[in-house]
């Protein structure tokens, strides 16, 4: 097996491989190895969650083994060939290939599988749905998955069996890794988990992982921001755009606001934005007059097209245009004039990046204010409706009705 590359297997794969030997592998496999005889593995397995990336085998030799034992199978069949959790009955959403999600996903019953050595069971109670969630079940984001696969990528839950000493029945977790969110419950490695405080809100946790995190990094990770400074941004009402709007508002960054319906301006700036403007020419001509000669440092964007280019045009000299989300789905046209004039800078974010690099401690550093900012109140997300993962299609339409006036989620009992 020496130079062995593999990725979703569709059997277990057992055998030796030798030092030099490297293995990539996805999400949805598990790679056993152990330093003993292939005998030993079910035993005594180091075991390692695939995180989509190669991993060299060198840590498993020492001075006296030329040979490990290995062993390959997606996660699932690996469960499987182990015992079953005979009494956990769960339920999942699932697709089987991409496309529309009310076409492709289904509701699947299954039996919880035994969990292994390092690994949590968890009840999952709430995970919302993302835009980025849409776009994973349509095949057209970032990564995408092994199929068939689970939907639902963040989820809050609660532990309720544990192989790990890292947590206890009882834990308030949320997933930094992969969620498999929209189920009613969730098998995961310990080392993806991060407890946050119980008694929080279970729908406010069930968003902490992306969007206020996102905030976050745009407001920390492109600019020394100083208080007084402005930021702007576009889709304001959003998700992100109230975790932006809150965030901002308590570092004492004032912020110029940009949304689709002037009916929201009110509630914006009950959450403390500075100044919310139409997304418009006309509403882009207000924002300037009332800033004057002042410009923003950084200007946030989730809309592409013209929206984005108003944003561009309210930067200040070096300032940074950041991109992280696309939901006017138009391109993002750069003029000459704020590049060769203004030197502004052009960035993207993508929070999974950013966890996917990030140390436990960082990740640490950031949930954990995040969330007891939640548990005190001090940020939200609006919620406008929450279903049962049966009424999958209705949680669905409610995203395009008009009057819907926060995030949709997704609720167990
Ligand atoms: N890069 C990252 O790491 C990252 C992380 C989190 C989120 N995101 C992205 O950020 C965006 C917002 O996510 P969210 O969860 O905060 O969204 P959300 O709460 O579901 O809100 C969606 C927002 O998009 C606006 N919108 C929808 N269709 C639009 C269109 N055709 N033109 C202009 N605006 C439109 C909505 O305005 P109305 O209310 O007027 O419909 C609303 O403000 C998404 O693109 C998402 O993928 C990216």
């Amino acid at each position: 097996m020496s130079g062995l590359v593999v990725t979703a297997m569709d059997s277990i794969l057992q055998g030796t491989c030798r030092r030099d030997t490297k293995i990539r592998y996805d999400l949805r496999t598990r790679v056993c190895v152990s330093r003993n005889h292939p005998k030993h593995l079910q035993n005594r397995p180091d075991k390692h969650q695939g995180k989509g990336d190669e991993k060299n085998l060198d840590g498993y030799f020492d001075g006296r083994t030329s040979h490990c034992a290995i062993e390959i199978a997606p996660t699932d069949t690996l469960r499987q060939a182990k015992t079953t959790n005979p009494t956990m009955q769960s339920n999942r959403l699932t697709f089987e290939t991409h496309g529309n999600p009310a076409d492709v996903l289904k509701l699947e019953s299954f039996n919880l599988p035994a969990i292994a050595d390092g690994e949590v069971l968890l009840k999952i109670h709430a995970s919302p749905v993302n835009p980025a969630d849409l776009n994973y079940i349509e095949g057209t984001y970032g990564v995408k998955p092994s199929l068939p696969a689970i939907a639902g990528i963040e989820c809050f839950g609660t532990v309720i069996q544990s192989r790990t000493g890292k947590f206890s029945e009882g834990d308030s977790v949320i997933t930094t890794g992969k969620a498999d969110g929209w189920a009613t419950h969730s098998i995961t490695n310990g080392d993806q988990l991060i407890t946050v405080p119980n008694g929080i809100d279970p729908l406010q946790a069930a968003m902490l992982k992306v969007n206020p995190a996102t905030a976050w990094l745009l407001l920390h990770h492109f600019s020394d921001l100083k208080k007084g400074d402005w930021v702007t941004l576009n889709a304001s009402n959003s998700g992100v755009g109230q975790c932006v709007i809150q965030l901002a508002a308590s570092m004492g960054i004032r912020t110029v606001c940009f949304l689709r319906n002037e009916s929201l301006s009110e509630e914006l700036s009950s959450l403390g934005a500075s100044h919310v403007f139409l997304d418009s020419p006309e509403g882009f001509s207000e924002a300037r007059e009332t800033i004057g000669k002042e410009r923003a440092k950084l200007a946030f964007n989730a809309v592409g097209g013209d929206s984005a280019l108003r944003l561009m045009k309210l930067l200040g000299e070096s300032g940074t245009h950041i991109t992280y989300g696309a939901m006017g789905r138009k391109p993002l046209t750069v003029p000459n004039g704020p590049l060769i004039f203004n030197d502004i800078r052009v960035r993207g974010l993508w929070v999974t990046k950013w966890m996917e690099k990030a140390s436990k401690k960082e990740l640490e550093n950031t949930y954990l204010p995040l969330a007891d900012r939640l548990l005190d109140g001090s940020l939200s997300q609006k919620v406008d409706s929450t279903f049962a993962l049966a009424d999958f299609r209705q949680a669905l339409a409610r995203l395009d009705e008009s009057g819907r006036n926060g995030k949709v989620l997704f609720e167990n009992p």
